[in-house]
């Protein structure tokens, strides 16, 4: 590499293949015409070293642990933006006046209600069904309730579908949850902030009247803004790819919710909470360290480890502040998070996680928070589904956009049997 061709030699014969530089991060060798030319593939499963697209969304550097949204600092939003504002950033690249911001707010809260049918199709699930079942379900089926903004050739309607998934999802996380505990469903009330709006359709109950704590609203809202978007990471890559193909957002965003809910993408922060339970006090933290090491053994530190970040992951540095903030404020003493503070001393040291660079990621300190907020375990994931669904809706509406978009198509190594003749069943 060097002046903009990486050079490859294949089958004794010399291509020159373009380098292409970002703005910032790694420059990405062009192996498009790869193919064409030598008849060869690339292998890289997993992706590791493959940019599958252009963006102009997020920015990771993982090895210095920097998280950068249309180019703001995470730590600075998270501290000083709210989850609106960034939802406007990441679909329109720049940060809104007092004007627009009103604007989009009021846009976001005309498209809070939900068809009354839905209702009824939450009916069809068991009661103790996972929410996040519920919500591939019913994401899914948004696609057959609001036909009028399915045609993904007109912006008009691609804008009308991203307003009201990210208006909708707090509308259905809080049905699932309402579901599963055998209350009332409550109505969504546009007086109230989308994240406070979101508080009082879970926790309210048409009994008593429920006054959202501004403590809860603050620490959930920066929950919801760290998780808006985290460039092409599994789901977001899910969303990408079915919507390569011309499926309709709400089909596209319920791929991308299925993905999520993997233990080794967004199901971690259950995952992660669970097992600080598990472990219960301080003492018994070098037994499941122990047990992470051990190669025999399948267990891993939930919470801990990153595809991307090679050090701290930002996030997980607000969270852990937050988590403290949260817990004082509303005088909780949980010994989950002293498991989770001692637990990160004693791995950071550890020479296994200093090698192989694993700390914590968002997942470790989250589920602290939302337990104290009240969530069960089985609603973290759907969340995180809320707040991904923004950088879902802003990365679908880039790639549409875009005018070299193509149906992705990946290859493979093929190593299964060559050809051969059918043989007839009494023969065989
Ligand atoms: N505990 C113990 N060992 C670990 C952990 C962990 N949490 N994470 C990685 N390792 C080890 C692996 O065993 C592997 O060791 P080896 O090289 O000796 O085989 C090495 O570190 C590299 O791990 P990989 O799994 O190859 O790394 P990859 O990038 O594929 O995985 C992942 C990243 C899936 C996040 C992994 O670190 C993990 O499983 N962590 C726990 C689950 C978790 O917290 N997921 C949330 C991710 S953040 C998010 O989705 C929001």
């Amino acid at each position: 590499m060097g002046d903009g061709t990486a050079k490859l030699a294949l089958n004794g014969k010399d291509m020159d293949l373009p380098v292409m530089a970002g703005s910032v991060g790694p420059d990405v060798v062009d192996i498009r015409k790869l193919y064409g030319q030598s008849g060869a593939f690339t292998y890289d499963p997993g992706f590791t070293s493959t940019a599958s697209c252009e963006s102009k969304i997020t920015y990771i550097d993982g090895d210095k642990g920097v998280l950068l949204h249309r180019g703001y600092p995470i730590e600075q939003l998270a501290e000083q933006s709210s989850f609106m504002e960034v939802a406007y950033l990441l679909l329109n690249g720049e940060l809104p006046n007092k004007g627009t911001l009103d604007k989009f707010v009021y846009t976001i809260s005309r498209h809070t209600m939900v068809h009354e049918q839905l209702a009824q199709f939450y009916r069809g699930f068991r009661r103790d069904a996972h929410p996040m079942a519920i919500m591939c379900g019913v994401i899914g089926a948004l696609s057959a309730f609001y036909h009028d903004s399915t045609d993904i050739t007109d912006p008009q309607q691609r804008m009308i579908a991203s307003h009201r998934l990210i208006a909708k999802m707090p509308t259905l996380a809080a049905m699932a949850y309402k579901y599963s505990q055998g209350q009332p469903f409550v109505y969504p009330r546009n007086d109230l902030s989308y994240t406070a709006n979101f508080l009082r359709m879970t926790f309210a109950v048409p009994a008593e009247d429920y006054v959202v704590d501004p403590v809860i609203e603050a620490a959930m809202d920066k929950i919801f803004i760290l998780h808006a978007d985290h460039e092409q990471n599994a789901s977001t890559s899910t969303v990408r790819l079915a919507g390569s193909s011309g499926a309709n957002p709400f089909a596209c965003i319920a791929a991308g919710i299925a993905c999520l809910w993997g233990p080794a993408h967004g199901g971690a922060n259950e995952a992660a909470l669970n097992m600080l339970r598990e472990i219960g006090t301080p003492s018994r933290i070098p037994e499941y360290i122990a047990r992470a090491k051990n190669k025999d053994d399948p267990f891993r530190l939930m919470g801990f480890g990153h595809r991307v970040y090679k050090n701290f992951d930002p996030r997980a540095k607000v969270l852990s502040k937050a988590a403290s903030e949260v817990l004082d404020k509303l005088g909780i003493s949980d010994p989950v998070l002293d498991t989770a503070r001692e637990l990160e001393q004693l791995a950071l040291k550890d020479q296994y996680f200093i090698d192989k660079k694993l700390y914590p990621n968002v997942d470790f300190y989250s589920g602290v928070i939302l337990s104290a907020i009240g969530f069960p375990t089985s609603m973290f994931t759907v969340l995180f589904a809320l707040a991904r669904t923004v950088g879902w809706v802003a990365q679908w509406n880039e790639m549409i956009s875009d005018p070299d978009q193509k149906i992705g198509r990946p290859r493979q190594l093929y190593v299964g049997a060559t050809q051969r003749d059918y043989v007839p069943c009494d023969k065989r």
